[in-house]
């Protein structure tokens, strides 16, 4: 029987990636960084357009059609109209960008064949619809309204649309330069933080500030209309015509030059923080409410990078006028590349969409490549490691016991996830009820800043009894409340504590994934997407009466997130993890030999 066989890519901007469908079912998705080992690796995602093709067992000749994220071009216009706009100021930033532009985004047709093998049909979408389709089609939605926000695509910003069967159609739009995440990213870059990647901890650091500056932000850099629509203020930001987010009259306005980024953080870091975060979800709420209002629909589809504002999006549930809400796990660009695919299939192919209520259609995420134990021991006998084979119902109670002794475990088992959140297949875990466990593993395993908080993965049932969540949160992008009676209110003196001192404190009877106000991002693990994850957490319930774990990326900072049994090796190795599972094989870090660092480690572990 012959297949449909249809590959999305993005690539050229940031976080490419590639994904396939069969006769319109995801098989395969992976980002481009996982394999080359460069965080957020724009490149053209040849490895991940590998595996692809890998697990379906065909060649790029078999591929039936073949879909970019985007519309070079179009992008390109932007480019140059932007240029011309604010000539002679902005050629700097144009003679950074254009030559990549003009080399590799206007060859694509060329590039994409030549890298592919490939003779067939090459189509384009628009970046947005790209981002629509990656919300609504894999949703458990038949209808719903989609609101899709990011930094930029081509020229827009934001599209507010609907989705019904197998259409999707984007009613309204947002445009360049008004955009929500370039206004958060120049926070991101004022605060001293990396644009793109640093975002996350504005939101993570926004819980210990005030919202000191909100009043500035909209009498001086937004103008909001209630339909949410807005527009920024160009002449505090920089980002048009130089090479930094921000200028000389944001600076003035905010008191002072950005933050030197790894200088210590201050108050000021943090009412920044809040103040845009307070800002970013008004915004969101006043565009939910209107496309709540055009479309009639009590479902809402999410996508683009400000849908990784997972304290946003837990708002959005709990006071927003929609009754469900449904986020691409994958909402930044490497998402369009399934989005992109799945247009293909239903727009250009007119193929229909079966959705069954209640469940979606990313298979928990879990679109990555998986090892099978012979190659995983291959590899540890390789390394002279020694290791101990277990049955599964053994190797899940001697985790959980490892875990309940507060020892920290990098666990990695099947298809590695797609999107930037670890679930459980490349993650590190570690007991929520210590309250050592946030500060040991942000400064000893992750070597990053001791703020940011960690998650729990939470049985799907358990969830109520620790949090105040309506619904599920499969993908871990919804914050939610720890519930009132496991909560430790703080004493007065504890109050009086400054800003990351709090963090000390002990504030539930799960410390270790309450963050300072008392909220959470919340994995909800179901049985049937991840069995083995799931029987772990409740073994650890079993002997603990704790129906959740941490749950943190396995990676260290600035790193993407392990792929291959090597580079979960090498992180266990170079970090102060205490026990590491690959598949049935359980290693202890006493039991290792001592590591010795060299350059290029591929050449250490003879990989190619
Ligand atoms: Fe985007």
């Amino acid at each position: 029987m012959t297949h449909a066989y249809v590959l999305g890519i993005s690539a050229y901007y940031h976080d490419s990636a590639a994904c396939l469908l069969r006769d319109g079912e995801i098989v395969a998705a992976a980002q481009e960084e996982r394999f080359t080992r460069k965080k957020g690796d724009a490149s053209f995602p040849t490895h991940a357009v590998a595996f692809c093709l890998d697990v379906a067992g065909i060649k790029a000749k078999d591929l039936t059609h073949v879909g970019f994220y985007d519309k070079p071009l179009l992008k390109f216009e932007r480019i140059l109209d932007t240029y011309l706009g604010v000539a002679p100021r902005g050629l700097r930033s144009f003679l950074m960008a254009a030559p990549l532009w003009l080399k590799e985004k206007l060859h694509l047709d060329r590039e994409l064949r030549e890298s592919l093998g490939y003779e067939g049909e090459l189509l384009y979408a628009e970046h947005h619809e790209s981002h629509a389709a990656s919300a609504f089609f894999p949703s458990p939605f038949s209808e719903a309204a989609i609101l899709t926000l990011d930094g930029v695509g081509e020229w827009a910003t934001t599209a507010f649309g609907v989705g019904r069967g197998n259409e999707i159609e984007l009613f309204k739009e947002i445009h360049w330069p008004d955009s929500l995440g370039l206004l958060y990213s120049a926070f991101t870059y004022y605060t001293g933080f990396k644009v793109n990647s640093g975002e996350y901890k504005v939101m993570g650091l926004a819980p210990y500030g005030e919202p000191k500056y909100v009043d500035l932000i909209y009498r001086e850099l937004i103008e909001l209309k209630d339909d949410g629509s807005f527009k920024l203020n160009q002449a505090y930001f920089n980002y048009l015509a130089g090479l930094t987010m921000t200028n000389g009259a944001f600076d003035r306005l905010f008191g002072g030059p950005p933050r030197v980024p790894e200088t210590k953080l201050t108050q000021r870091e943090m009412d920044l923080a809040r103040s845009v975060q307070v800002v970013c979800e008004e915004v969101i709420m006043r565009m939910a409410r209107t496309v709540h209002r055009e479309t009639g629909s009590e479902n809402l589809c999410l996508a683009g990078g400000v849908a990784l504002n997972c304290v946003a999006n837990g708002r959005l549930l709990r006071e927003g006028p929609f009754k469900r809400l449904w986020i691409q796990p994958a909402a930044g660009d490497a998402g369009g590349a399934l989005g992109v695919a799945q247009l293909i299939w239903h727009r250009h192919c007119k193929a229909p969409r079966h959705v069954t209520p209640g469940t979606d259609a990313m298979r928990g995420a879990y679109l990555g490549p998986e090892f099978p134990p012979p190659e995983i021991e291959r590899f540890l006998q390789s390394q002279h490691a020694p290791y101990e084979r277990l049955e599964r119902t053994d190797l899940l109670r001697r985790v959980a016991a490892l875990l309940a002794r507060e020892k920290i475990v990098g666990w990695f088992d099947g298809r590695m996830e797609f999107g930037p959140r670890a679930l459980g297949a490349r993650s590190i875990l570690g007991d929520p009820r210590s309250p050592r466990m946030q500060a040991q593993m942000n400064i000893k395993i992750k070597f990053r800043e001791g703020f940011r908080p960690f998650a729990p993965s939470v049985l799907r049932e358990r969830a109520h009894d620790y949090f105040d969540l309506a619904g599920d949160s499969p993908y871990m992008l919804l914050v939610a409340p720890v519930r009132e009676e496991r909560r430790i209110p703080m004493t007065e003196e504890q109050h009086g504590l400054w800003g990351i001192d709090k963090l000390n404190v002990v504030r539930s009877d799960i410390p270790a994934v309450t963050h300072i106000d008392y909220s959470a991002r919340i994995q909800t693990v179901d049985r049937e997407t991840n069995p083995n994850y799931y029987d772990l957490i409740a073994e650890f319930e079993r002997i603990t009466g704790c129906g959740l774990l941490v749950n943190t990326s396995f990676n260290v900072r600035g790193e993407p997130i392990v792929c291959t049994p090597a580079d979960a090796y090498r992180c266990f190795m170079r970090t102060n993890i205490d026990y590491l599972v690959l598949g049935p094989f359980l290693l202890s870090k006493e039991g290792q030999s001592e590591w010795k660092e060299v350059e290029d480690w591929r050449l250490q572990f003879q990989l190619d």
